[in-house]
Protein backbone atom coordinates (compact mmCIF):
# COMPACT_ATOMS: atom_id res chain seq x y z
CA UNK A 1 0.00 0.00 0.00
CA UNK A 2 1.26 3.68 -0.75
CA UNK A 3 0.50 6.23 1.36
CA UNK A 4 2.11 9.15 -0.74
CA UNK A 5 -1.04 10.75 -0.87
CA UNK A 6 -1.77 10.86 2.40
CA UNK A 7 1.32 12.10 3.63
CA UNK A 8 1.21 14.80 1.44
CA UNK A 9 -2.22 15.91 2.18
CA UNK A 10 -2.06 15.38 6.09
CA UNK A 11 1.63 16.92 6.64
CA UNK A 12 2.61 20.28 5.74
CA UNK A 13 4.15 20.92 2.60
CA UNK A 14 7.52 21.64 4.17
CA UNK A 15 7.50 18.26 5.93
CA UNK A 16 6.47 16.43 3.14
CA UNK A 17 9.33 17.86 1.29
CA UNK A 18 11.61 17.15 3.63
CA UNK A 19 10.90 13.53 3.80
CA UNK A 20 11.22 13.64 -0.11
CA UNK A 21 14.98 15.10 0.74
CA UNK A 22 14.97 12.46 2.97
CA UNK A 23 14.67 9.87 0.56
CA UNK A 24 16.50 11.94 -2.02
CA UNK A 25 19.75 11.57 0.15
CA UNK A 26 19.56 8.01 1.10
CA UNK A 27 19.55 6.82 -2.41
CA UNK A 28 22.55 9.19 -2.62
CA UNK A 29 24.37 8.05 0.17
CA UNK A 30 23.25 4.45 -0.28
CA UNK A 31 21.24 4.08 3.05
CA UNK A 32 17.82 3.34 3.50
CA UNK A 33 15.38 5.24 5.69
CA UNK A 34 11.91 5.19 6.65
CA UNK A 35 9.57 7.16 8.45
CA UNK A 36 8.05 5.90 11.78
CA UNK A 37 6.25 5.62 15.13
CA UNK A 38 3.73 8.14 16.04
CA UNK A 39 3.83 10.51 12.70
CA UNK A 40 2.67 7.11 10.79
CA UNK A 41 0.44 5.92 13.02
CA UNK A 42 -1.60 9.83 12.61
CA UNK A 43 -1.11 10.40 8.98
CA UNK A 44 -3.27 7.00 9.25
CA UNK A 45 -5.36 8.45 11.74
CA UNK A 46 -5.40 11.67 9.47
CA UNK A 47 -3.90 14.06 11.72
CA UNK A 48 -1.10 15.83 11.42
CA UNK A 49 2.07 15.39 13.10
CA UNK A 50 5.06 17.23 13.19
CA UNK A 51 7.35 14.63 15.48
CA UNK A 52 9.13 13.38 12.59
CA UNK A 53 11.01 9.61 13.81
CA UNK A 54 13.39 8.44 10.86
CA UNK A 55 15.24 5.36 11.03
CA UNK A 56 18.28 4.81 8.87
CA UNK A 57 19.31 1.67 8.18
CA UNK A 58 23.03 2.44 7.87
CA UNK A 59 24.43 5.32 10.05
CA UNK A 60 21.86 7.90 11.06
CA UNK A 61 24.43 9.98 12.74
CA UNK A 62 26.52 9.94 9.34
CA UNK A 63 23.63 9.90 7.73
CA UNK A 64 22.14 13.21 9.38
CA UNK A 65 25.58 15.75 9.05
CA UNK A 66 25.18 15.09 5.26
CA UNK A 67 21.55 15.86 5.64
CA UNK A 68 22.00 18.84 7.29
CA UNK A 69 25.24 19.72 5.66
CA UNK A 70 23.05 20.18 2.48
CA UNK A 71 19.91 21.63 3.53
CA UNK A 72 21.51 24.60 5.82
CA UNK A 73 20.69 22.91 9.17
CA UNK A 74 22.50 21.62 11.85
CA UNK A 75 23.01 18.40 13.53
CA UNK A 76 23.39 17.15 17.16
CA UNK A 77 24.54 13.53 17.80
CA UNK A 78 23.81 11.14 20.10
CA UNK A 79 26.98 8.97 19.75
CA UNK A 80 26.71 6.41 21.84
CA UNK A 81 22.72 5.94 20.97
CA UNK A 82 23.61 6.13 17.30
CA UNK A 83 20.99 9.06 17.06
CA UNK A 84 20.87 12.54 15.92
CA UNK A 85 18.76 15.11 15.83
CA UNK A 86 18.66 17.95 12.70
CA UNK A 87 17.56 21.46 13.41
CA UNK A 88 16.80 23.60 10.91
CA UNK A 89 17.29 27.81 11.17
CA UNK A 90 13.36 28.05 12.18
CA UNK A 91 13.31 25.50 14.64
CA UNK A 92 12.29 22.25 12.90
CA UNK A 93 13.52 19.27 14.01
CA UNK A 94 14.00 15.67 12.25
CA UNK A 95 14.87 12.90 14.31
CA UNK A 96 17.06 9.88 12.63
CA UNK A 97 17.96 6.47 14.80
CA UNK A 98 19.72 3.54 13.64
CA UNK A 99 18.14 0.91 12.77
CA UNK A 100 18.49 -1.63 15.80
CA UNK A 101 19.48 -5.01 14.43
CA UNK A 102 21.84 -5.33 16.94
CA UNK A 103 20.36 -8.93 18.73
CA UNK A 104 20.16 -10.47 15.06
CA UNK A 105 22.47 -10.17 11.91
CA UNK A 106 20.38 -10.19 8.74
CA UNK A 107 22.46 -10.56 5.49
CA UNK A 108 21.16 -7.94 3.77
CA UNK A 109 21.69 -9.19 0.59
CA UNK A 110 19.36 -12.24 0.64
CA UNK A 111 15.69 -11.19 -1.03
CA UNK A 112 13.77 -12.93 1.52
CA UNK A 113 14.82 -11.33 4.20
CA UNK A 114 14.49 -7.82 2.77
CA UNK A 115 13.13 -5.29 5.16
CA UNK A 116 14.55 -7.64 7.86
CA UNK A 117 16.70 -4.64 9.82
CA UNK A 118 13.67 -2.11 9.75
CA UNK A 119 11.08 -5.01 10.99
CA UNK A 120 13.51 -5.97 13.66
CA UNK A 121 14.06 -2.59 14.45
CA UNK A 122 9.63 -1.98 14.35
CA UNK A 123 9.07 -5.30 16.35
CA UNK A 124 10.61 -3.69 19.23
CA UNK A 125 8.18 -1.24 19.58
CA UNK A 126 5.60 -0.74 22.16
CA UNK A 127 1.97 -1.28 20.22
CA UNK A 128 1.33 -1.77 16.99
CA UNK A 129 -0.31 0.78 16.12
CA UNK A 130 2.93 2.74 16.82
CA UNK A 131 4.57 -0.23 14.81
CA UNK A 132 4.53 0.84 11.32
CA UNK A 133 6.81 2.66 8.53
CA UNK A 134 6.81 4.23 5.54
CA UNK A 135 9.75 3.49 2.78
CA UNK A 136 11.16 7.10 2.10
CA UNK A 137 14.16 5.74 -0.63
CA UNK A 138 12.54 7.13 -4.06
CA UNK A 139 11.54 4.37 -5.72
CA UNK A 140 9.29 3.50 -3.03
CA UNK A 141 8.68 6.68 -1.44
CA UNK A 142 5.50 6.23 0.31
CA UNK A 143 5.05 2.51 0.43
CA UNK A 144 3.58 1.34 3.79
CA UNK A 145 5.29 -1.13 5.93
CA UNK A 146 2.81 -2.81 8.71
CA UNK A 147 4.26 -5.88 9.24
CA UNK A 148 2.13 -6.44 12.86
CA UNK A 149 -1.32 -5.77 12.22
CA UNK A 150 -1.48 -1.65 13.29
CA UNK A 151 -3.96 -0.79 10.59
CA UNK A 152 -6.20 -3.93 11.47
CA UNK A 153 -5.81 -2.16 15.38
CA UNK A 154 -6.32 1.11 14.23
CA UNK A 155 -9.70 0.29 12.77
CA UNK A 156 -10.60 -1.98 15.24
CA UNK A 157 -9.83 0.71 18.03
CA UNK A 158 -7.39 -1.48 19.86
CA UNK A 159 -4.09 -1.02 22.18
CA UNK A 160 -1.90 -4.50 21.37
CA UNK A 161 1.76 -5.21 22.50
CA UNK A 162 3.60 -7.28 19.92
CA UNK A 163 4.97 -9.84 22.16
CA UNK A 164 4.51 -11.28 25.79
CA UNK A 165 7.80 -9.37 26.93
CA UNK A 166 6.50 -5.79 26.14
CA UNK A 167 5.52 -4.38 29.39
CA UNK A 168 8.63 -6.28 31.16
CA UNK A 169 10.87 -4.86 28.30
CA UNK A 170 9.55 -1.33 29.06
CA UNK A 171 7.00 -1.08 32.29
CA UNK A 172 6.68 2.80 31.31
CA UNK A 173 4.60 1.59 28.29
CA UNK A 174 2.18 0.93 30.76
CA UNK A 175 1.44 4.65 30.89
CA UNK A 176 1.77 5.00 26.80
CA UNK A 177 -0.67 2.58 26.51
CA UNK A 178 -3.64 4.60 29.07
CA UNK A 179 -2.40 7.73 27.32
CA UNK A 180 -2.91 6.34 23.63
CA UNK A 181 -6.20 4.40 25.14
CA UNK A 182 -7.51 7.80 26.27
CA UNK A 183 -6.20 9.94 23.71
CA UNK A 184 -7.59 7.50 21.13
CA UNK A 185 -11.11 6.50 22.63
CA UNK A 186 -9.60 3.00 21.65
CA UNK A 187 -9.17 -0.07 24.04
CA UNK A 188 -6.29 -2.49 25.63
CA UNK A 189 -6.82 -5.77 23.59
CA UNK A 190 -7.52 -8.34 26.05
CA UNK A 191 -4.23 -10.09 25.99
CA UNK A 192 -2.07 -6.66 26.25
CA UNK A 193 -4.72 -6.15 29.39
CA UNK A 194 -3.14 -9.56 31.17
CA UNK A 195 0.20 -8.51 30.44
CA UNK A 196 -0.69 -5.12 31.55
CA UNK A 197 -2.32 -6.39 35.46
CA UNK A 198 0.49 -9.25 35.47
CA UNK A 199 3.47 -6.52 35.01
CA UNK A 200 1.51 -3.97 37.82
CA UNK A 201 1.69 -7.32 40.08
CA UNK A 202 5.29 -7.83 39.26
CA UNK A 203 6.17 -4.63 40.26
CA UNK A 204 8.14 -3.84 37.52
CA UNK A 205 7.86 0.39 37.82
CA UNK A 206 10.33 0.20 40.61
CA UNK A 207 12.86 -0.25 37.52
CA UNK A 208 11.56 2.94 35.22
CA UNK A 209 13.92 5.91 35.34
CA UNK A 210 12.20 8.47 37.49
CA UNK A 211 12.12 11.33 34.66
CA UNK A 212 10.56 8.90 32.51
CA UNK A 213 7.86 8.54 35.13
CA UNK A 214 7.49 12.27 35.41
CA UNK A 215 7.23 12.49 31.74
CA UNK A 216 4.55 9.80 31.13
CA UNK A 217 2.38 11.77 34.20
CA UNK A 218 3.32 14.84 32.22
CA UNK A 219 1.97 13.81 28.90
CA UNK A 220 -0.92 12.07 30.27
CA UNK A 221 -2.38 15.22 32.29
CA UNK A 222 -1.45 17.30 28.60
CA UNK A 223 -4.12 14.93 27.27
CA UNK A 224 -7.53 16.60 26.56
CA UNK A 225 -9.07 13.46 28.59
CA UNK A 226 -6.98 12.74 30.95
CA UNK A 227 -9.15 12.26 33.92
CA UNK A 228 -10.40 9.30 32.27
CA UNK A 229 -6.75 8.44 31.72
CA UNK A 230 -6.09 9.01 35.55
CA UNK A 231 -9.07 6.81 36.45
CA UNK A 232 -7.97 4.28 34.21
CA UNK A 233 -4.85 4.38 36.11
CA UNK A 234 -7.21 3.60 38.77
CA UNK A 235 -8.58 0.97 37.54
CA UNK A 236 -4.86 -0.70 36.94
CA UNK A 237 -3.43 0.31 40.33
CA UNK A 238 -0.80 2.84 38.66
CA UNK A 239 -1.54 5.83 40.75
CA UNK A 240 0.80 3.67 43.54
CA UNK A 241 3.99 3.93 41.43
CA UNK A 242 3.80 7.38 41.90
CA UNK A 243 3.17 7.81 45.52
CA UNK A 244 0.72 5.03 48.18
CA UNK A 245 -1.31 7.55 49.21
CA UNK A 246 -1.89 8.97 45.65
CA UNK A 247 -6.14 8.78 45.30
CA UNK A 248 -8.85 9.50 42.70
CA UNK A 249 -12.17 10.15 44.61
CA UNK A 250 -14.84 11.43 43.56
CA UNK A 251 -13.91 14.68 45.77
CA UNK A 252 -10.46 15.10 43.81
CA UNK A 253 -12.69 14.46 40.52
CA UNK A 254 -14.48 17.47 41.13
CA UNK A 255 -12.02 19.56 41.85
CA UNK A 256 -10.28 18.47 38.57
CA UNK A 257 -13.81 19.84 37.01
CA UNK A 258 -13.32 23.10 39.09
CA UNK A 259 -9.89 23.51 37.43
CA UNK A 260 -11.38 22.74 33.63
CA UNK A 261 -13.95 25.23 34.57
CA UNK A 262 -11.49 27.95 35.86
CA UNK A 263 -9.22 27.19 32.72
CA UNK A 264 -11.48 27.28 30.08
CA UNK A 265 -12.35 30.82 31.42
CA UNK A 266 -9.04 31.62 31.59
CA UNK A 267 -8.28 30.55 27.87
CA UNK A 268 -11.66 32.63 26.41
CA UNK A 269 -10.21 35.99 28.64
CA UNK A 270 -6.83 36.14 27.70
CA UNK A 271 -6.68 33.63 24.79
CA UNK A 272 -3.58 32.10 26.18
CA UNK A 273 -3.13 28.39 27.05
CA UNK A 274 -1.18 28.24 30.94
CA UNK A 275 0.69 25.33 31.31
CA UNK A 276 -2.13 22.86 31.74
CA UNK A 277 -0.02 19.72 33.79
CA UNK A 278 1.60 21.85 35.95
CA UNK A 279 -2.04 23.49 37.18
CA UNK A 280 -3.13 19.80 37.16
CA UNK A 281 -0.21 18.02 38.74
CA UNK A 282 -0.92 20.14 41.50
CA UNK A 283 -4.45 19.57 41.73
CA UNK A 284 -3.83 15.90 41.88
CA UNK A 285 -1.11 16.17 44.69
CA UNK A 286 -2.99 19.10 46.59
CA UNK A 287 -4.14 16.12 49.80
CA UNK A 288 -0.97 14.81 50.16
CA UNK A 289 1.59 15.24 52.91
CA UNK A 290 3.95 17.56 52.29
CA UNK A 291 6.69 14.69 52.82
CA UNK A 292 4.56 12.82 50.22
CA UNK A 293 5.35 14.94 47.49
CA UNK A 294 8.73 15.47 48.28
CA UNK A 295 9.60 11.82 48.03
CA UNK A 296 7.48 11.85 44.57
CA UNK A 297 9.96 14.65 43.49
CA UNK A 298 13.32 12.93 44.46
CA UNK A 299 11.71 9.58 42.78
CA UNK A 300 11.51 12.05 39.39
CA UNK A 301 15.12 12.92 39.63
CA UNK A 302 14.50 16.28 37.78
CA UNK A 303 16.79 18.48 37.48
CA UNK A 304 17.73 21.00 39.75
CA UNK A 305 15.66 24.23 38.32
CA UNK A 306 12.72 21.54 37.08
CA UNK A 307 12.36 20.12 40.79
CA UNK A 308 12.74 23.78 42.47
CA UNK A 309 9.91 25.00 40.19
CA UNK A 310 7.52 21.89 40.79
CA UNK A 311 8.34 21.81 44.51
CA UNK A 312 7.78 25.59 45.02
CA UNK A 313 4.26 25.44 43.20
CA UNK A 314 3.47 22.49 45.08
CA UNK A 315 4.17 24.46 48.47
CA UNK A 316 2.36 27.10 47.52
CA UNK A 317 -0.63 25.90 46.53
CA UNK A 318 -0.46 23.91 50.01
CA UNK A 319 0.21 26.51 51.70
CA UNK A 320 -2.07 29.16 49.85
CA UNK A 321 -5.28 26.79 49.95
CA UNK A 322 -4.91 26.51 54.04
CA UNK A 323 -4.11 29.78 54.26
CA UNK A 324 -6.81 31.04 52.43
CA UNK A 325 -9.94 28.50 53.68
CA UNK A 326 -8.84 30.14 57.42
CA UNK A 327 -8.83 33.66 56.34
CA UNK A 328 -12.02 33.38 54.17
CA UNK A 329 -12.53 37.41 53.82
CA UNK A 330 -9.58 39.82 52.65
CA UNK A 331 -9.39 43.00 50.76
CA UNK A 332 -8.50 42.72 47.27
CA UNK A 333 -5.31 43.82 47.60
CA UNK A 334 -4.11 41.45 49.95
CA UNK A 335 -5.52 38.68 47.56
CA UNK A 336 -3.29 39.94 45.03
CA UNK A 337 -0.11 40.32 46.85
CA UNK A 338 -0.77 36.15 47.89
CA UNK A 339 -1.94 35.43 44.45
CA UNK A 340 0.83 37.25 42.46
CA UNK A 341 3.69 35.64 44.07
CA UNK A 342 2.53 32.03 41.98
CA UNK A 343 3.24 31.39 38.44
CA UNK A 344 -0.13 31.42 36.91
CA UNK A 345 -0.58 27.44 36.70
CA UNK A 346 -0.45 27.36 40.12
CA UNK A 347 -2.36 30.54 40.95
CA UNK A 348 -5.24 28.46 38.55
CA UNK A 349 -4.94 25.77 40.83
CA UNK A 350 -5.28 27.62 44.11
CA UNK A 351 -8.20 29.03 42.32
CA UNK A 352 -9.98 25.88 41.50
CA UNK A 353 -9.47 24.08 44.82
CA UNK A 354 -10.40 27.30 47.08
CA UNK A 355 -13.91 27.13 46.30
CA UNK A 356 -16.91 29.69 45.25
CA UNK A 357 -16.19 32.41 48.41
CA UNK A 358 -13.27 33.13 46.44
CA UNK A 359 -14.64 33.04 42.85
CA UNK A 360 -14.96 36.58 41.98
CA UNK A 361 -11.91 37.32 43.82
CA UNK A 362 -9.80 35.27 41.22
CA UNK A 363 -11.20 36.44 38.39
CA UNK A 364 -11.19 40.40 39.71
CA UNK A 365 -7.59 39.16 40.11
CA UNK A 366 -6.56 37.67 36.85
CA UNK A 367 -8.79 40.13 34.93
CA UNK A 368 -7.98 43.84 36.25
CA UNK A 369 -5.81 43.50 39.88
CA UNK A 370 -2.85 41.98 38.68
CA UNK A 371 -2.35 44.59 36.12
CA UNK A 372 -2.39 47.22 38.56
CA UNK A 373 -0.10 49.96 39.11
CA UNK A 374 0.15 53.58 40.96
CA UNK A 375 -0.39 56.57 38.52
CA UNK A 376 2.46 58.45 40.38
CA UNK A 377 6.12 56.81 40.33
CA UNK A 378 9.38 57.73 41.92
CA UNK A 379 9.61 60.67 40.25
CA UNK A 380 6.87 62.16 42.05
CA UNK A 381 7.82 61.31 45.33
CA UNK A 382 11.54 63.12 44.57
CA UNK A 383 9.54 66.36 43.81
CA UNK A 384 8.11 65.69 47.09
CA UNK A 385 11.26 65.54 48.32
CA UNK A 386 10.09 62.56 50.33
CA UNK A 387 13.77 60.72 52.36
CA UNK A 388 15.03 58.35 52.47
CA UNK A 389 14.56 56.95 48.74
CA UNK A 390 15.50 53.54 50.12
CA UNK A 391 11.25 53.71 50.94
CA UNK A 392 10.21 54.38 47.82
CA UNK A 393 9.48 51.02 46.43
CA UNK A 394 7.17 50.37 49.66
CA UNK A 395 5.23 53.63 49.13
CA UNK A 396 4.86 52.63 45.45
CA UNK A 397 3.24 49.65 46.45
CA UNK A 398 1.13 50.72 49.10
CA UNK A 399 -0.07 53.46 46.82
CA UNK A 400 -0.94 50.15 44.68
CA UNK A 401 -2.66 48.58 47.21
CA UNK A 402 -4.89 51.31 48.00
CA UNK A 403 -5.94 51.50 44.43
CA UNK A 404 -7.02 48.01 43.67
CA UNK A 405 -9.08 48.69 47.14
CA UNK A 406 -10.38 51.52 45.48
CA UNK A 407 -9.09 54.13 48.45
CA UNK A 408 -7.41 56.26 45.76
CA UNK A 409 -7.55 55.82 42.20
CA UNK A 410 -6.22 59.11 40.13
CA UNK A 411 -2.90 60.74 40.39
CA UNK A 412 -3.90 63.70 42.76
CA UNK A 413 -5.46 61.41 45.59
CA UNK A 414 -2.18 58.96 45.19
CA UNK A 415 -0.07 62.27 46.06
CA UNK A 416 -2.49 63.34 49.22
CA UNK A 417 -1.94 59.50 49.75
CA UNK A 418 1.41 59.17 49.83
CA UNK A 419 2.13 62.30 51.34
CA UNK A 420 0.20 61.10 54.23
CA UNK A 421 2.20 58.10 54.73
CA UNK A 422 5.41 59.54 54.15
CA UNK A 423 4.23 62.04 57.02
CA UNK A 424 3.23 59.27 59.31
CA UNK A 425 5.76 56.57 58.61
CA UNK A 426 7.91 59.79 60.21
CA UNK A 427 9.66 59.65 56.70
CA UNK A 428 10.66 63.86 55.70
N1 LIG B 1 8.40 3.82 21.57
C1 LIG B 1 8.37 2.55 22.12
N2 LIG B 1 8.40 2.39 23.48
C2 LIG B 1 8.46 3.47 24.30
C3 LIG B 1 8.50 4.76 23.74
C4 LIG B 1 8.46 4.91 22.38
O1 LIG B 1 8.32 1.57 21.41
N3 LIG B 1 8.48 3.31 25.60
C5 LIG B 1 8.38 3.96 20.09
C6 LIG B 1 7.00 3.94 19.48
O2 LIG B 1 7.10 3.31 18.23
C7 LIG B 1 6.67 5.40 19.30
C8 LIG B 1 8.03 5.99 18.95
O3 LIG B 1 8.96 5.21 19.72
O4 LIG B 1 5.74 5.60 18.27
C9 LIG B 1 8.17 7.46 19.26
O5 LIG B 1 7.96 7.69 20.63
P1 LIG B 1 7.24 8.99 21.16
O6 LIG B 1 7.68 10.16 20.39
O7 LIG B 1 7.36 8.98 22.64
O8 LIG B 1 5.72 8.64 20.90
P2 LIG B 1 4.69 8.93 19.76
O9 LIG B 1 4.09 7.63 19.38
O10 LIG B 1 5.25 9.76 18.67
O11 LIG B 1 3.59 9.69 20.60
P3 LIG B 1 3.09 11.21 20.57
O12 LIG B 1 2.09 11.25 19.47
O13 LIG B 1 2.45 11.38 21.92
O14 LIG B 1 4.29 12.06 20.38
Amino acid sequence: KNITGMIENILPERVFKTLLDVGAMADELGFKCYLVGGVVRDILLRKTNEDIDIVVEGSAPEFAKSFADRHGARAAVHAKFKTAVVIFPDGFRVDFATSRTEYYHFPASAPMVEDASIKNDLFRRDFSINAMAVKLNKREFGTLLDFFGGQRDLQDKKIRVLHSLSFVDDPSRALRAVRFAVRFDFMIGPHTDRLFRHAVNLDLFERVQGQRMFLELKYILSEKNYKKALRMMRKYDLLKFFHKDLRLDERKEAQFDSLEMILDWYRFQFDEEPELYIARMAVLFSDLEKSAVKDILERFQLDEHKTLEHSECFKQVKDSLAWLKRSKKMPNSVFTRHMSRMATPCALAVSALVGEIFEKQVKDYFSVYRYVKPDIGGNDLLAMKIEPKTEYSNLLSAVKDAKIDGKCTDRESQLRFVAELALKNGEK
